[in-house]
């Protein structure tokens, strides 16, 4: 018992050292109202914290109310906090519209670090990366197949692609999920993702909040109870991994610990998670695109060079680096999750010699990361030829899936799809502006929970090469 005081003794004495010697964080005076830090959201809110990165240094603290958020900007930073420090600061901020959100905090991505949240990451964890092993590949390829069949539907007329996006990174989810797609046109389809889009708005209106996710709730209860109505299962879905999983447990010391709210909240994580991003991504691409004619150029003259009349398969991407070099810049300018997710610290800890306290909200600013002119050379400029170079920047400074314990889970669905959808879409189409009159889409973008680009009309018309 003396020796468990004793040491207790040395860590408040260690703890009070720490804080005593450590110097105190930087940060603009006075206090950030988080009312106008949301407004901010629609003020592209990642730009504003890079700027402060400039004044202040890539880690710098901002008052909010009673809590204290630290901001950190260079991927040094981020990476001592999320990967090297990954326990000290694996926590999620707790918030009550948050917990309304997230089932009472059962959901994984702003479920806090606790047993019952680690047990439920590794289940789905190893779910998908089943799913992944099994039939990724082929779920991803074919809605590959059916977004060039939307796009040449179209017949080159000027259109924007943002909807064809969402349904083709929506069906990637779904089909992975419990071995379902939707037509474009699908009621069911657009309910589900009406309801999402409601929900992950800054500022809720309360009530309208609750009635969302209650909708939300009932859709997705309607899908589990259909497949596990089914008498032939789709045996390859996330859900009969997750269902195995749990009854597994049963048979464990974990009894209970996880139950069929856990798969439910699963499956909001990945719907949420998975399709605004990829989709957004995808939009990202084009827009820069259009901007630089000659890039999608290179990607298909290499494409057709290496692989001739083949259509791309995922274990191709070291073969073709052109392809690859623009799937990085595009991650790198625009980081389709430009803050992350806030994390909390779970208990003292420090990054670069400041001493933070626990329950400080941490905000990994990837997009300051991304810019950060100590790495990047002209880091504004779209420039994908910088990773096939050598020069101006690497791909090890890029964080655009977070790290450690909250590295983004869908990392690698993500990845297969960036390359597969690319590649497919740019073997097909040359992307090319309306008509001369048209202006070149707006590369600001609009930043809420996701950075997405302005609307704009894109034509897509079909190469010579095309098997369409
Ligand atoms: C979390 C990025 C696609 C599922 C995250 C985080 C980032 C991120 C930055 C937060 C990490 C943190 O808190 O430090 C991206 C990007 C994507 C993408 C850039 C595509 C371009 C996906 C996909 C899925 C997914 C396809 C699902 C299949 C999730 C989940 C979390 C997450 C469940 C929460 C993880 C946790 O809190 O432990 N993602 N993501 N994401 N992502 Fe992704």
């Amino acid at each position: 018992k003396s020796v468990g005081a004793e040491s207790g003794l040395w860590q408040h004495l260690y703890q009070f050292l720490n804080r005593a010697s450590s110097p105190s964080l930087p940060g603009p005076t006075g206090h950030f109202l988080l009312g106008n830090m949301l407004e901010m959201t629609h003020d592209h809110l990642p730009i504003h914290l890079t700027n402060l990165a400039q004044r202040y240094g890539d880690i710098y603290r901002l008052k909010c109310g009673n809590t204290t958020m630290v901001v950190l900007s260079s991927s040094e930073v981020i990476k001592e906090a999320l990967v090297k420090k990954w326990s000290d600061f694996a926590g999620r901020p707790i918030s009550y519209t948050g917990d309304i959100v997230s089932g009472g905090g059962r959901n994984i991505s702003l479920g806090d670090y606790t047993e019952e949240w680690r047990a439920h990451r590794r289940l789905v964890h190893s779910a998908l990366q089943r799913c992944c092993q099994q039939s990724l590949h082929g779920v991803i390829e074919r809605q590959a197949i059916q977004l060039k069949k939307a796009l040449s539907d179209y017949q080159g007329r000027a259109v924007d692609l943002a909807e064809d996006f969402t349904v083709a990174a929506s069906n990637v989810i779904t089909t992975l999920a419990f071995g379902r797609e939707y037509d474009k046109s699908s009621s069911e389809l657009q309910q589900l993702h009406s309801c999402l889009n409601e929900i992950k708005l800054p500022n809720p209106v309360f009530a309208r909040l609750l009635k969302e996710v209650t909708r939300r709730d009932e859709i997705i209860r309607q899908h589990l109870s259909n497949y596990k109505s089914q008498d032939k299962k789709n045996e390859d879905a996330i859900t009969g991994a997750l269902l195995q999983g749990i009854e597994k447990q049963h048979n464990t010391e974990h009894k209970e610990l996880l139950t069929d709210v856990h798969i439910h909240m699963a499956t909001v994580d990945l719907l949420i998670g998975g399709t605004e991003t990829t989709a957004a991504w995808l939009n990202w691409t084009i827009a820069f695109l259009l901007h630089r004619p000659d890039v999608q150029t290179r990607v298909y003259e290499e494409m057709v060079t290496v692989l001739e009349e083949r259509y791309p398969k995922y274990s191709d991407r070291h073969r073709l680096p052109v392809l690859c070099s623009l799937i990085s810049e595009v991650l790198r300018l625009r980081p389709v999750a430009p803050l992350a997710v806030p994390h909390r610290a779970i208990r003292d800890s420090s990054i670069a010699g400041y001493f933070i306290p626990k329950n400080t909200v941490i905000i990994p600013n990837l997009f300051g990361a991304h810019h950060d002119p100590a790495v990047w050379s002209e880091p504004y400029s779209f420039k994908p030829e910088r990773f096939l170079e050598g020069g101006g920047g690497s791909t090890r400074a890029l964080v655009p899936f977070g790290g450690g314990a909250r590295l983004c889970l869908g990392e690698s669905v993500a990845k297969m799809e960036l390359f597969l959808f690319t590649a497919y879409l740019l073997r097909d189409f040359q992307f090319l502006l309306p008509d001369d009159e048209a202006s070149l889409p707006d590369l600001r973008g609009v930043a809420s929970v996701v950075l997405k680009v302005k609307s704009y009309k894109v034509t897509a018309r079909a190469r010579p090469t095309a098997t369409v």
